[in-house]
């Protein structure tokens, strides 16, 4: 798989919803997010946002099966990346590089700014964006209310 342009790729609708909404789940346990938001949701959540045009999303195929997607919105001059995801049986085999090469060259425009956020302890995350070219912009610091 690795360097080979082999994934298939299409833009993802509110009929996507659904299996949309399952991986964007199992990304917020893998990357610690504190959302609780259930399946159900997340699918309502989603269906808001592609339906309105808010985001839009692209899903990437291997052989048939999905194999990762990525959510962005798209500012006069920024293209915002809020999710990216790549199923869990089938990473370090660069399809996340592969997924950002397709989104790069062949779905968002070439004159935009790209960010990205982060959580801090996502360790994997942050040595893939770096990994891919990206360089720390800002960071975002906190206190958390009394329980
Ligand atoms: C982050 C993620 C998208 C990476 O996808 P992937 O397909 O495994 O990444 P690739 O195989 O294309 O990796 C490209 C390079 O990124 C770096 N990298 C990727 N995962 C890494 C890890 N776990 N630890 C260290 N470096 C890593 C490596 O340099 C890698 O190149 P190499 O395999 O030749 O060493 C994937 O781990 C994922 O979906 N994680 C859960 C969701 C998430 O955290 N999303 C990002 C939210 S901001």
């Amino acid at each position: 798989m690795k360097n080979s342009a082999i994934l298939a790729w299409r833009r993802a609708t509110v009929n996507d919803c659904s299996l949309l909404a399952d991986l964007n789940h199992q990304l917020i346990r893998d990357e610690g997010h504190r959302n609780k938001m259930d399946v159900v949701q997340l699918s309502q959540r989603m269906n808001g946002w592609l339906q309105f045009g808010e985001y839009a999303a692209v899903l990437f195929q291997h052989g048939g099966d999905v194999v990762s997607y990525a959510l962005y919105r798209e500012t006069a001059e920024v293209v915002e990346l809020r999710q990216l995801f790549v199923i869990r049986n089938r990473r370090r085999e660069g399809i996340g590089r592969q997924t950002l090469t397709i989104l790069r060259g062949r779905v968002w425009p070439k004159t935009k700014r790209l960010t990205v956020e982060v959580l801090a302890k996502n360790a994997a995350a942050v040595a893939f964006w770096r990994a891919l070219g990206f360089r720390d912009y800002s960071m975002c610091l906190e206190i958390l209310p009394e329980p």
